[in-house]
């Protein structure tokens, strides 16, 4: 879950690590560090801290100048997050440097055999021992590459590694398992990075590393390779967002734009989905007609907000489809000896599509010969990458750890996948598709209208700041809706929430209930038949002290509260995305009033490329 890049070219390496690594902060922020080439020799600055640390270190002690160079930004996993543990780590003669993304399972084993052989260690993390092993192979070949294919047999995890040499001027050699690392191919120049966010102000061309595989760059050459040494092809592909999409545009934060971009990342996720006869086209996920008649079962897998979306999107797809659809967390799935067949539709929800627990979940539903579908917002990246097909939610690149617009892109992507099965099953007409299909895209301008008037979340994070626990409440559609907000404010204002089904309150968690606690719910809209029985939760809350904040219809004209919190109008299944639009929003206030970084809060990061 660290950020790693690597810069070969024309120009000092240093100003494009920097900028590669600021874009990819998101991945980790707990140590940066860099290493740059130059006249045979390797220097190297570190520090714990977030980036802005290290470029006020650099600012003070820079960097000779230099063309080649590697940058990394960690997320501890081996080692507490101190400047020794950070990154690159240097081999004992100061001739190599490595960064490193992943776990290396077996390092324990391999640094006691180092240490035996008398090498010494300077930090507690796996990487190092990376550096030593290539250290070793460099001795005896003189050869980067061939070092790197012989170090990579020798390693078990996870691993993106990128490596330099001092005797190997104008190299850099990547190699990767299990976790990403793409080329981007620049004029004279070339870039090794986790994400093409690293590297997008500078090229759109990039090429996929596949699993393992290493790769040699030269800044007017590529040369990809197993680890074996046998050459591999790889295919290009051209990044279709630009760098203004990875950047703030006025805003303070990248939540605070990615929330505002809502709208849009809708739209655009309902763009092209329907053929010239005006028919539901989801040719991406690449099932024939035959195929998803036979499928008997849909289970849908994923982590934290992904998760939720898909519970949200059993609603639909159960509804539409009259299919049977389970809902696992990723993490789970595999471990309890799931039940997938031939006939068994795996629907892998993830933002990043590098969640190591989601790639180890799809890739035992593979193993069972189950058909595997993917939704995801990253183009390339692992997870589509080992899928059947693959929707992508166009939601453009999101940079802030807590998932909003890839969140509802995830939901509008999923029941996309139910009204296909529907239309191709022969269980709704062509106009009745057509029909949800214009309501969906109703969507974007309601989206906009409530983003236009939510300066109430504001006052009420602020009314809210010091509460000790805050509920969350909601039925149905509105259950996810409630687990979702209270997973917001954890992340971000690291506050004590809970999401509960309203229908389980009297089976213990009113308890909780005191005088003051604040609970926000969820309200089903006034025509389902839900509403009524949460208006008397409430009223059994608010009877035991609860200060209830409602989330309603425009048009639910038996909220009569002025504390309620309006949002517009839509059918039952479509008011899930408005109606996390306010927790959406709660959150990111309650972090601001309290004080703490939005972008990044702490102990987590935006891709959890371990298990
Ligand atoms: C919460 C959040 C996380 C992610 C989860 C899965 O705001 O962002 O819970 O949803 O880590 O990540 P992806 O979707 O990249 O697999």
């Amino acid at each position: 879950m660290c950020g790693i890049v690597g810069y070969v070219g024309k120009s000092d390496a240093t100003p494009a690590l920097l900028t590669g690594l600021a874009r990819l902060e998101y991945r980790g922020y707990d140590s940066a560090g860099i290493s740059v080439l130059a006249n045979e020799k390797i220097s190297t600055l570190k520090r714990a801290g977030k980036l802005s640390v290290l470029v006020d270190a650099l600012r003070e002690h820079p960097l000779p100048q230099g063309r080649v160079g590697i940058g990394h930004t960690r997320w501890a996993t081996h080692g507490s997050p101190v400047d020794r543990n950070a990154h690159p780590h240097m081999d004992p003669d100061d001739q190599i440097a490595i960064i490193h993304n992943g776990i290396i399972e077996n390092y324990q084993l391999l640094k006691s055999e180092l240490e035996r052989a008398g090498h010494y260690f300077i930090s507690d993390t796996d990487s190092e021992v990376v550096a030593h092993l290539l250290g070793i192979e460099y001795k005896a070949s003189g050869d980067l590459t061939t070092s790197m294919q012989r170090v990579c047999q020798r390693l078990h995890g996870n691993f993106s590694l990128v490596a330099i040499a001092t005797s190997s001027p104008d190299v850099l050699v990547g190699a990767r398992r299990n976790s990403p690392l793409v080329v981007g191919l620049g004029h004279g120049e070339n870039f090794l990075a986790s994400d093409v966010a690293a590297f997008i102000s500078f090229t759109k061309r990039a090429l996929e590393i596949g699993q393992n595989q290493v790769v040699t760059l030269t800044s007017q050459s590529h040369l990809i390779t197993d680890f074996a040494g046998v050459v591999q092809s790889a295919r290009e592909f051209e990044v279709t967002w630009d760098a203004g999409a990875a950047e703030k545009n006025g805003f303070p934060h990248f939540m605070a734009k990615e929330i505002m971009e809502q709208p849009k990342s809708l739209a655009d996720c309902l763009l092209g989905r329907l053929d010239e006869r005006e028919h539901l086209m989801l040719n991406e996920i690449r099932l024939s007609d035959d195929e998803i008649r036979d499928i008997e079962k849909v289970i849908i897998i994923g982590c934290g907000s992904a998760f939720h979306a898909g519970m949200i999107a059993k609603y639909g797809i159960e509804h539409w489809s009259r299919l049977p659809v389970e809902v696992e967390l990723a993490s789970e799935f595999r471990y309890r000896d799931p039940i997938i067949t031939r006939s068994t539709l795996v629907i892998a929800i993830s933002q990043s599509g590098e969640t190591m627990d989601t790639l180890m979940a799809l890739r035992h539903a593979r193993d069972q010969r189950a058909k595997v579908i993917s939704i995801c917002n990253t183009h390339g990246a692992s997870i589509p990458r080992e899928s059947d097909g693959v929707i992508y939610t166009q939601a453009g690149p999101e940079i802030a750890v807590a998932s909003t617009k890839a969140f509802l892109t995830q939901i509008v992507a999923a029941y996309l996948v139910g009204l296909y099965i529907a239309q191709v099953r022969g269980l709704k007409f062509i106009d009745e598709v057509r029909d949800i299909l214009d309501e969906l895209g109703e969507l974007p301008e309601k989206i906009e209208r409530y983003l236009e008037t939510s300066e109430r979340l504001k006052e009420l994070a602020l009314e809210f700041k010091s509460a000790q626990s805050i509920l969350f409440l909601g039925r149905h559609v509105g259950f996810p809706v409630a687990l979702e907000g209270a997973l917001k404010l954890k992340e971000l204002a690291y506050m004590h929430a809970e999401g509960f089904a309203a229908g389980e309150l009297k089976h213990g968690p009113i308890a909780l209930i005191e005088e003051g606690t604040p609970v926000l719910v969820i309200m089903p809209s006034p025509n389902s038949p839900l509403h009524d029985k949460m208006v008397s939760n409430v009223q059994e809350i608010e009877a035991r002290g609860a200060r209830a904040i409602i989330i309603a219809a425009e048009s639910d004209s038996s909220i009569t509260s002025l504390r309620a919190i309006r949002i517009p109008d839509s059918s039952v299944l479509f008011q899930p995305i408005l109606a996390v639009l306010p927790l959406q929003l709660f959150a990111y206030e309650s972090a601001l009033v309290r004080g703490y970084d939005v972008d990044q809060p702490r102990n987590l990061a935006k891709s959890v490329t371990v298990e």
